[in-house]
C-alpha cells in the first residue's frame, strides 16, 4: 500500500513536471504584422475568417473611438477569438491606427 502511494506520488510529480515544461501551455507572444504590410490591406480584406472581421471593421472601430486596444477590438469584433491565426494581423492593424492617432 505504501509503495503504491509512493508510485502515484512519483507519477503525479512527473505529470506536473511535464505540464510545467510544456511550451504548449506557455502563452504565445503575438508579433504584430508590420505597418507597411497592414497598410496594403484593403478595407474589405477578411482578416479574421473565423469571425468574419475585415480590416475595415478594425480600422473603423479604432478610428471612431469605440476601441483603443487589441483587447477592445477582440471584445467588440471577436477577431482572433477562435483559432488565433489572425492575431498578428489584427494586432498590426491596431498598432497602425494607434500610431496614426498620435499627434505629430
Ligand atoms: S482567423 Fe481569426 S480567430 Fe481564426
Amino acid at each position: 500500500m505504501e509503495q503504491s502511494a509512493a508510485t502515484t506520488s512519483a507519477s503525479s510529480l512527473a505529470a506536473l513536471r511535464l505540464m510545467l515544461d510544456d511550451p504548449a501551455d506557455a502563452p504565445e507572444v503575438v508579433v504584430p504584422l508590420s505597418a507597411a504590410e497592414c497598410d496594403l490591406l484593403a478595407d474589405d480584406h477578411m482578416v479574421c475568417t473565423c469571425n468574419n472581421v475585415s480590416a475595415g471593421e478594425i480600422r473603423t472601430a479604432m478610428q471612431d473611438g469605440s476601441c483603443a486596444s487589441l483587447d477592445d477590438i477582440q471584445v467588440k469584433t471577436r477577431a482572433g477569438g477562435a483559432c488565433g491565426h489572425c492575431l498578428p494581423t489584427v494586432a498590426g492593424l491596431v498598432d497602425l491606427e494607434i500610431l496614426r492617432a498620435r499627434p505629430a
